[in-house]
């Protein structure tokens, strides 16, 4: 029997299933999937040595991840799907569907846990937000349930009614890092440095500054105040930064994720 199966063993499974196994907290014969191309089980099964499961009628399995998009045929995967195990848990990463929705969709009494996975997960950081209903509250303090959300992150567990919001915020957070990192090697680069420099300069700030932030325990406001002199060059900096919309160019980017995960989640039904 399985510990886990993934069903859709996509970008965001592979993220899981390659921490899992890294960090050693299941071996690759506890992991089974199954996906809809024969190709990607094949890749999965030749890179990570995982199990091929075809059948959803009979699943054997601790733990079901229902990981495929919003838009493919959840619905029927729900539908079909007749674990073995009657302690079996179903854990979805779908953005957007609800427990209710996911519940629906069920033909057997399994308890749902909702998460969206970080996708920091080879790097033991990043929140990945977890919800279920009052009725299946239990589950998330089940011992398999902690050992594999934990497995590829840190959690936050957090209202369903917040969870596209978590989405839009912090699991497409790195992006806006990453956005924010090239952002600032290009400026680096405009104004002169080598690449490879201006890369390794900007890292090194993004690592400081976030620890400033978390062991000065100041307000980022306190710390800019410190590092702007009168008429010194990071008050210069920050004026044009202030005249270039930042601010809000991020905050709007932020909304729009949002809106975007809502509308995936309205779309499926
Ligand atoms: N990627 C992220 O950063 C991220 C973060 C948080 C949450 N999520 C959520 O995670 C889920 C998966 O995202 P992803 O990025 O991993 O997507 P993905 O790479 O497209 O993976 C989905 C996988 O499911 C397969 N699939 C489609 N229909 C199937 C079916 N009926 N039965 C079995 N397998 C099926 C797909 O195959 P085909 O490609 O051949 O259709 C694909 O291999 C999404 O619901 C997303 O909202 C993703």
């Amino acid at each position: 029997m399985h510990k886990i199966l993934f069903i859709g063993g996509g970008q965001m499974s592979e993220a899981i299933i390659r921490a899992l196994i890294n960090h050693n907290v299941y071996a690759p014969t506890d992991i089974g999937v199954n996906d809809i191309a024969p190709a990607r089980i094949d890749y999965l099964h030749s890179t990570y040595n995982i199990q091929d499961t075809c059948d959803l009628n009979g699943v054997e399995a601790d733990l079901i991840v229902l990981a495929v998009r919003p838009q493919d045929a959840w619905h029927t995967i729900l539908t079909q799907l007749q674990p073995l195990n009657s302690q079996a848990v179903l854990i979805s990463i779908i953005a957007g569907v609800t427990i209710a929705q996911l519940k629906q969709a069920l033909t057997v009494n399994l308890p749902v846990v909702r998460t969206i996975p970080n996708t920091l997960t080879d790097t033991g950081f990043g929140y990945s937000g977890v919800a279920t209903d009052e009725q299946d509250s239990y589950c998330v303090k089940q011992q398999n349930v902690l050992t594999f959300l934990t497995g590829f992150g840190k959690i936050e567990p957090i209202d369903e009614s917040l969870l596209d919001i978590f989405t839009g915020y912090s699991v497409a957070g790195p992006n806006y890092i990453y956005y924010f990192y090239e952002s600032l090697v290009d400026a680096g680069v405009l104004a002169g440095l080598p690449r490879d420099k201006a890369k390794r300069l900007a890292i090194e700030n993004l690592h400081g500054a976030a620890s400033m932030l978390t062991i000065s325990q100041k307000h980022p406001r306190e710390l800019l105040d410190i590092n702007n002199s009168p008429a010194g060059v990071g008050m210069h900096a920050l004026y044009e930064l202030n005249n270039s919309d930042f601010a809000a160019g991020l905050q709007r980017s932020v909304l729009a994720a949002v809106k975007r995960t809502v509308a995936l989640g309205i779309k499926t039904h």
